[in-house]
């Protein structure tokens, strides 16, 4: 995934560029450049490794103009070199381009043999040929720019420029997201809101097919026809403050701390305390009455909440539930039809897979409802039903208020249609009536109230947890074990450590563990051991204690005042008794921190780490 931005108005555009690419950086950080316009040719600069060396070249000689494009690069096509990092620039023609050409080699044949000769590895050069070919027979850019993409397949989103038209730049989208932002007298060109958060709130999203001219005053949107759209814009609330560090050292660790807060604001306005019911907007339960078979979707983090939700939709709702990755039901023969409902959770909205996977269900007539975070991200366009997670804005490559978020909205699903299953089985005359009646639907309304200010308790542990972690940053390998509702977060608790420390780590379901895990087992292997005081708690110190047979350190996850764990393990850490159906949410947050602390401790680097991109938009 890569992150494109431009700019048209009357400021120094590599400083306005450099600020979008600072805050698209999550999107990609092998490479980046800019190209800036000052009426004629523009000025190519770009750096191979993180946005701080491109920083330092552009500064050093900050290039006059104030129309330009920006790219920050995740690589597909070609090793993350100079010659491979965005602009790339034929004859008059500057692209930068977020996507993958699929039919590259052919495209690449056909230009080799009109006499083309190619700088580097990229698909993208490609498309600045295609465009040149158009434009340099007096064809203007933007026509140039439609009748080059209908040569092109795969996706993309694209930003050009041309020498022979001052001031303008062209936008096209296809299956990537891309943005309009509207400025006083200045528009910008963006892959995400959060890079023109700080000018403007006044945006247009983009649809696939659909190609923008902006000019400092003006934009206009027209279609694959060259036929003139109307567009609405939106007024984006969320804040550029919202975008920044606010104080902390990453943005992973401003993130755990946003979630009391976060968790709030995906509850907000869907409880119905006195009914003991969820109210989700635009719901219509006609549609979702006939459900006999539920699919949920996603890939890592969110497939994690995905297995969290099969048992709560199960325990709640009594319907089936399966779990898929996304990138496996893409490309299996499952068992959907009129009567499925698919629920496909991501955080972006953009991830590649997941697109693929509910575009499959949809041809066989599921109904789709997508938990997600991205306002206008191209799942949530494609689903039947949206239930925003409203996390605000996710920096960190690794997620973790998206994920606790996703928790809550799965909760909140699970008790709609255990209240609708309810009903039903009532007006039906059913016995024994299944669901969530009124009485128990307000328990379970009243116990995620408590939720935030339990999240705010373990926080407060922080610097407790950081002087464990500090203990453990030399171990090379963790096993994290979880029953039940809770094997999910096991497996959650071990990819956090591995994503941002480069440990490796493994989650297991408990009683799995004499089945091979424990072969594992000594000294030198910490085991993580989620141990809530449930109906698996007996079974979980039964585990601590094979392991402390073995030789094994034991890092206990325990409830506050848990008297028998801590003579079995090295190192306790408490957290709050919450309902059964919360604990996942509530063994998130320390293992979270302790991931967090050994990789800032071990001076990785958190917030971006090697080889990873916030959202896999390509397969
Ligand atoms: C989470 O820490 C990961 N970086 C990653 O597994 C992520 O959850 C996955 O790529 C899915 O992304 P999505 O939620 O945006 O679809």
């Amino acid at each position: 995934m890569c992150g494109i931005v431009g700019y048209a108005g009357d400021r120094p555009a590599w400083s306005v560029l450099l600020g979008g690419l600072k805050r698209l950086e999550y999107r990609g950080y092998d490479s980046s450049g800019i190209a800036v316009a000052n009426g004629g040719e523009p000025y190519l600069m770009r750096a191979v490794g993180k946005l701080n060396a491109l920083d330092d070249i552009v500064k050093g000689a900050p290039p006059e103009g104030a129309t330009g494009i920006g790219h920050t690069r995740w690589a597909t096509h070609g090793r993350p070199t100079e010659l491979n990092a965005h602009p790339h620039k034929e004859g008059s023609v500057t692209v930068v381009h977020n996507g993958i050409v699929e039919n590259y080699l052919s495209l690449r044949d056909e230009l080799i043999k009109d006499g083309a000769t190619f700088k580097s590895e990229t698909d993208t050069e490609i498309l600045a040929h295609l465009i040149e070919r158009e434009h340099a027979s007096n064809i203007p850019l933007e026509e140039a720019v439609r009748k080059a993409m209908l040569r092109v397949q795969g996706s993309y989103a694209l930003g050009v420029i041309s020498a022979r038209e001052p001031g303008r730049i062209i936008g096209a989208k296809k299956e990537c997201p891309l943005i309009v932002g509207i400025g006083d007298g200045e528009n910008f060109l963006a892959s995400d809101v959060l890079a023109v958060l700080d000018a403007t709130k006044e945006v247009i999203f983009l649809e696939d097919d659909e190609f923008v001219t902006i000019e400092k005053e003006s934009y206009t949107v027209k279609d694959a026809d060259g036929k003139e759209i109307a567009k609405e814009s939106r007024t984006i609330n969320w804040s550029p403050a919202m975008a920044e560090k606010g104080g902390y050292r990453h943005f992973m660790k401003k993130e755990i701390f946003e979630q009391p807060e976060a968790v709030i604001d995906t509850m907000r306005g869907r409880l119905m305390e006195a009914e003991g019911d969820i109210f989700l907007g635009g719901f219509n339960t006609k549609d979702l009455d006939g459900i006999e078979r539920i699919y949920i979707l996603g890939c890592g983090t969110s497939w994690h909440a995905a297995l969290v939700g099969k048992f709560l939709i199960e325990e709640f709702a009594r319907i089936p539930v399966e779990v898929d990755l996304s990138s496996e039901f893409r490309y299996r023969d499952p068992l959907v039809g009129r009567n499925t409902l698919v629920i496909a959770i991501s955080q972006s909205g953009e991830t590649a897979d997941t697109l693929a996977a509910i575009g499959k269900a949809r041809k066989e007539g599921a109904k789709i409802i997508s938990i997600c975070n991205v306002l206008e991200s191209s799942l949530t366009r494609v689903s039947d039903y949206n239930l925003m997670t409203h996390a605000g804005p996710e920096i960190g490559v690794a997620s973790t208020k998206a994920f606790t978020t996703q928790l809550v909205a799965i909760y909140l699903l699970a008790l709609y249609l255990g209240r609708r299953r309810n009903r039903r089985d009532q007006v039906l005359g059913i016995d024994p009536v299944r669901g969530i009646d009124q009485e128990r639907g307000v328990e379970l309304v009243q116990e995620l109230l408590h939720l935030p200010h339990q999240i705010k308790e373990i926080l407060e542990n922080d610097d407790a947890i950081e002087r464990l972690a500090r203990a453990y940053t030399h171990n090379t390998d963790f096993l994290y074990l979880g029953r039940s509702i809770n094997y999910p977060i096991a497996l959650e608790g071990a990819l956090k450590l591995k994503e941002i420390s480069y440990i490796h780590a493994e989650g297991y379901p408990a009683g799995e563990m004499k089945h091979g895990p424990i072969a594992l087992i000594d000294e030198d292997l910490p085991i993580v051991v989620l141990a809530p005081a449930d109906e698996s708690y007996p079974k979980m110190l039964g585990n601590m204690e094979e392991v402390k047979a073995r030789g094994g350190r034991v890092i206990a996850v325990v409830n506050t005042g848990d008297t028998e764990a801590g003579t079995r393990a090295d190192d306790v850490i408490e957290v709050p008794k919450a309902s059964k159906y919360l604990t996942p949410i509530i063994l998130t947050i320390p293992l979270q921190l302790l991931a967090y602390h050994i990789a800032a401790e071990k001076g990785t680097d958190v917030d971006q780490p090697r080889n990873l991109a916030k959202s896999v938009t390509v397969e």
